[in-house]
């Protein structure tokens, strides 16, 4: 779990990540915030392209950007999803199966919900039985 300030810290960062969004095509606006392990916190935005497939989630961005800065063996403690559309945005499955690389099933994952109310949830209630490689 994480306490009141890191969820305040994380939220004000995924709040101004989601001012960085480019989505001139869905005008959704997605910032997120993770917190690894190491107390380091990582942002992203979701980056849209006119082929509309190669749209990256804001997820996804953070988690790439915090691999480039940290290296491969991050791990993260924790991810909060901000919308400037002042809707709901649950992470998607992709989201969910890309966090589960890095992220045990604990991971505290934070999003607007019904009515933009933000929802404290896991990764396990999200992604049950995710799927994994067997080393
Ligand atoms: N999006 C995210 O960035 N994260 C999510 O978890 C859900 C959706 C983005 C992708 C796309 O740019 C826009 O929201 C509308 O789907």
């Amino acid at each position: 779990m994480i306490d009141a300030a890191q969820l305040a810290a994380l939220s004000d960062r995924a709040e101004a990540a989601a001012h960085h969004a480019y989505a001139p095509y869905s005008h959704f606006y997605v910032g997120a915030a993770i917190l690894l392990d190491s107390g380091e916190i990582v942002t992203g935005c979701n980056v849209e392209n006119a082929s509309y497939r190669l749209t990256t989630c804001a997820e996804q961005t953070a988690i790439a950007s915090a691999v480039a800065n940290f290296g491969p063996k991050i791990r993260i403690q924790a991810v909060v999803v901000a919308s400037r559309n002042h809707t709901a945005c649950q992470p998607c499955g992709a989201c969910r199966q890309t966090i589960a690389e890095f992220a045990d099933p604990t991971a505290t994952i934070v999003f607007p919900g019904e009515n933009a109310t933000p929802t404290t949830t896991t990764l396990a209630e999200l992604l049950p039985g995710a799927f994994a490689l067997s080393s």
